[in-house]
């Protein structure tokens, strides 16, 4: 291939910016043309390319976000729009398409490639819930700031003895709030992938005062509904009053960490590896620390485990 194109899509995720410069750097180092596709597949539909040299990713490992702009594209999900998107490649000789995002977006590179568009995926989103993947980029920025924001209601709930629900995103993965969870020492956490019940909730949090402690932790996994109701029910059965944080978008916010920007420079460079060989229809992702690829469908296929023996230490020694 002699021009490939690069595109973020679906929500954005820290170290995006650094896979998006390690892929342009590979490219060139091979000497192939790397295109900057912008808004995920809304800019190939509307031809929104421009060419990236290497200097155009200078200064930009350690921000957040994407310098390429990211959205959810509905078009590209119907024939028209990848008819439009494969025209545009044509029209601008893209060979080939880095795509940095989360499943849906794969979905969408996947399509692509079976309309002559060889697309490498690379796993990008902060919910880790790409199951050929044992990390995304992201993940690891996420927890941290997640970490931080329930650090800081602890003192406060401290303060007035209260208990704290904070709710964490992973859209249905529970993945950040387990993680998050036994980082804070939650006396609960509540995720999509294990039964619940507001009763165990309540009767954990009154052992737990009945040994002395007077304040907290309820991390609650996005998946799981409302974490304003949680609180509600947790203060009208326990008598301790309970406040709901949502952390939200700050999570997918700030510079990546280095676990961050290095798993993103790796699957950059190795996705454009995949292409340079001509390899299409792929996604790359690590495992065992190793980095590996798989035909997209299989990868769409697989089922994640979830991190059943972290979530049952966080629950034994939480009291
Ligand atoms: O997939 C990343 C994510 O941040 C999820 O954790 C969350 O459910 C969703 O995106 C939020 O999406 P939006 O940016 O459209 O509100």
């Amino acid at each position: 291939m002699k021009k490939i194109g690069v595109l973020t899509s679906g929500g954005d995720a820290p170290g995006m910016n650094a896979a998006i410069r390690a892929v342009v750097r590979a490219a060139l180092s091979k000497n192939m043309e790397v295109m900057g596709i912008y808004r995920g597949y809304n800019g190939l539909i509307n031809g929104d390319i421009k060419p990236l040299s290497v200097r155009s990713v200078s200064d930009v490992i350690q921000h957040g976000g994407t310098m390429l702009y990211t959205a959810r594209c509905q078009e590209f999900r119907h024939e028209e729009g990848l008819q439009k998107a494969k025209q545009t490649c044509i029209e601008n000789g893209i060979e080939g398409i880095v795509v940095i995002g989360g499943d849906g977006s794969f979905r969408g590179a996947a399509d692509l490639s079976a309309r002559g568009i060889p697309c490498v995926g690379i796993p990008g989103t902060i919910d880790n819930d790409i199951a050929m993947s044992e990390y995304t980029i992201g993940y690891d920025t996420a927890m941290n700031t997640a970490m931080e924001l329930v650090d800081k209601l602890r003192d406060t709930s401290q303060s007035h003895d209260r208990c704290s629900v904070v709710e964490v995103m992973g859209r249905n993965a529970g993945y950040i709030a387990v993680n998050t969870g036994i980082a804070c020492g939650a006396t609960c956490i509540i995720v999509p992938e294990k039964p619940w019940s507001i009763e165990a909730v309540c009767d954990k949090i009154k052992q737990t005062q009945a040994t002395g402690k007077h304040h907290f932790i309820v991390v609650v996994s996005e998946g799981v509904g409302n974490s304003g109701d949680i609180a509600k029910q947790i203060e009208e059965k326990t008598g301790v009053e309970s406040r709901a944080t949502i952390l939200g978008h700050v999570q997918r916010g700030g510079s990546p960490t280095i676990r961050d920007r290095i798993a993103a420079s790796q699957l950059g460079y190795y996705a454009v590896q995949l292409l340079f060989e001509g390899k299409g229809n792929r996604v790359v992702g690590i495992q065992n620390n190793k980095i590996v690829d798989y035909d997209i469908q299989e990868a769409l296929s697989m089922k994640k485990p979830f991190e059943d023996e972290l979530y049952r230490i966080a629950d034994e020694i939480s009291f």
